[in-house]
């Protein structure tokens, strides 16, 4: 949940963290600091973003040439100067910037201040970095990463770190065990950071450390080891970000930039993979895997978050299709139940980030019952990626809002593209209509276009609504998890307290709700469900209160039924999913501007959650 960067080298290193710090903001943005090397140790850090870092630090820090930086989401300790990283050891031999989380940090802090050790701030930060020092102090001869190293063998959670020692004014050590960290192998100097973002304008060389590894950096060059001295694994990686993905263009926000990059994303997403005027779905990833696919009486489908709604999605699909059971699953409740998994089941693990805790560890548990385990992911060499057997990469493109958008219709075109292909496969489609709902696919980024050139007409219904307290979403079929997905949107941005809920369930409960103070979206296109839904409408309507319909264009019957009307190209319900929630996304981004949110940035969340 937060943005660790540094750099050794020849350059001053101040402007690099700042920059890197500000590419990572994404991750976590309630406090930031920068620790620099030249000649003293210097720390410098307070609450608030990067940007007020940079101004707190102007002129104070324009020399030294290699440093580390954080920016933070706070887990243990509030956000506050003393809780913001980097943290110092006690006598001020170390400064260590850290993600993830300490479980035991209670026990060692006890342990700590039974050896005279007192703490300035509340975090499990700075119990690690005592007792860096407390092992440093054992031997005159011990060297910091010997210190590091026996101190994360005391260590049990997860940890992302970097640590800087005042007496070793020529080295950064680096750490991971569950939270990401990248090295940047530059000529002369490396760069670290929790994701490629901040690294990939300095090189496209890279190195992904694995859980436990260790690596020392110094400017004539680096070591890996690993905290159980065991061997470790060299392989060097070549990144390919552009550049011009991670800044934010002619939008105002990266959300906005990102909800309409969503046509050429899908259309990337597909690039490669519906060959043969479609009658080819090409999915390199899944080559080894693909039997046993097929085989499979089963498949788990696990995420978290909008990850979970596109799983939701791909359940109708799987099983509309290729005729498969299959389950979707939360992984944060998963990974602590006692599934019934064996080595006949497939579990497909969805996440943008590839680094979610939770989808981790359920991986961790899919992968210990002996089930075939496949990651649908979007960061290249992130651990999902690199942990599954097999997968398919959605290719979205760096997505930095932190409310997920590109992200999630790519994965929706992914698990379309595999069930599509396993239908075809299993023989449960005939081949007419599996070129139909291929051409379908296909012809989806232009009708996204077309939803997209209509914007002025949903921002002037987000304004009518933006003072709601409470919102209802309700959809049903390929439609229900579009409504969740929806009214999460709405409530991470603008803080609107939304539920998205099955249409059909409103007169189980949800619709004692309903008065005229109650904004209800009802995503409503032509598809089986149709009447059925016009039914739930006429019911909100009945109780007075105020409904969003997002209808198949040319739908008049709706039209004079409802308050408002978003239309959007006619499609196969299958594909319907990755129109309808555009309208959504931008309500939700114009909602959220009207009650002066950061978009990008909202309260409380961060990007990628590598912490329980
Ligand atoms: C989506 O808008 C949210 N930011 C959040 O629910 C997110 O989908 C969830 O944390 C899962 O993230 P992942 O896809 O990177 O695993």
């Amino acid at each position: 949940m937060c943005g660790i960067v540094g750099y050794i080298g020849d350059k001053k290193a101040f402007p690099i963290l700042i920059g890197g710090l500000k590419r990572l903001e994404y991750r976590g943005y309630d406090s930031a600091g920068v620790a620099l090397l030249n000649g003293s140790l210097e720390n410098y850090k307070k609450k608030g973003k990067v940007s007020d870092l940079e101004a707190f630090v102007a002129g104070k820090a324009d020399d030294g040439t290699i440093g580390i930086g954080h920016t933070r989401w706070a887990t243990h300790g509030e956000p506050s100067d003393k809780n913001a990283h980097p943290h110092v050891s006690m006598n001020g031999h170390f400064s260590i910037v850290h993600n993830g989380i300490i479980e035991n940090y209670a026990q060692l802090k006890r342990d700590l201040e039974t050896h005279g050790y007192t703490f300035a701030s509340d975090t499990d930060t700075e119990v690690l970095a005592n007792l860096i020092e407390y092992f440093y102090l054992q031997d005159d001869e011990m060297s910091s990463e010997a210190a590091v190293q026996l101190a994360l063998s005391k260590v049990v959670g997860a940890y992302g770190i970097a640590v800087l020692c005042k007496k070793e004014t020529e080295k950064i050590v680096v750490a991971r065990k569950g939270s990401p960290l990248v090295v940047g192998l530059g000529s002369g100097e490396y760069f670290i950071a929790s994701d490629a973002s901040p690294i990939a304008e300095y090189t496209n060389q890279v190195i992904y450390l694995n859980d436990e590894d260790i690596a020392i950096l110094q400017k004539d060059g680096f070591t890996l080891s690993n905290v159980q001295n065991t061997p470790v694994s060299l392989k060097i990686s070549n990144i390919d970000m552009e550049i011009g993905a991670m800044d934010k263009g002619d939008y105002d926000y990266f959300m906005l930039k990102e909800i309409h990059e969503q046509p050429k994303t899908i259309e990337e997403t597909f690039r490669g993979r519906l060959q043969n005027d479609y009658s080819e779905i090409v999915l390199g990833g899944l080559l080894n895997v693909f039997p046993k696919i097929e085989a499979a009486k089963r498949i788990v489908i696990i995420g978290c978050g909008t990850s979970w709604h596109a799983g939701l999605i791909a359940e109708y699909l799987f099983e509309e299709y290729a005729q498969v059971s299959v389950e979707v699953e939360y992984a944060s409740e998963f990974r602590y139940r006692k599934p019934v998994l064996s080595s006949d089941d497939v579990v497909i693990l969805i996440s943008q980030s590839g680094e979610t805790a939770d989808t981790l560890a359920a991986l961790e548990l899919a992968k210990s019952k002996g089930a075939t385990v496949i990651g649908i992911c979007n960061v290249v060499g992130s651990t999902l990626s690199r942990e599954t057997e097999a997968g398919v990469y959605t290719h979205a493109g760096v997505e930095i809002g932190v409310a997920s958008t590109k992200a999630f219709t790519a994965q929706v075109t992914v698990l379309t593209m595999i069930a599509l292909k396993l239908a075809k496969r299993k023989g449960t489609i005939s081949n007419d209509d599996y070129k139909m709902l291929v051409k379908e696919l296909a012809e989806i980024p232009e009708k996204g276009r077309a939803i997209l050139s209509d914007g002025e007409k949903i921002k002037a219904i987000a304004e009518k609504y933006h003072e709601a307290v409470n919102a209802l979403y309700l959809g049903r079929g390929y439609l229900f998890p579009v409504a969740l997905e929806g009214a999460l949107k709405l409530k991470e941005i603008s803080y609107i307290h939304a539920e998205g809920y099955a249409a059909g369930e409103m007169k189980h409960g949800p619709i004692a709700l309903v008065d005229n103070n109650l904004p209800v979206v009802v995503v409503a296109p032509q598809d089986d469900y149709y009447e059925k839904v016009v039914s739930n409408i006429q019911e909100v309507k009945a109780r007075k209160g105020n409904v969003i319909a997002i209808v198949t264009e040319g739908d008049k019957g709706l039209k004079e039924m409802v308050n408002d009307i978003i239309e959007i190209p006619k499609s196969h319900p299958a594909v319907a999913p990755l129109l309808a929630v555009i309208p959504l996304q931008l309500m939700a981004y114009h909602i959220a501007l009207l009650k002066g949110c950061n978009v990008d940035q909202p309260r409380n969340l961060a990007k990628s959650v590598t912490v329980e």
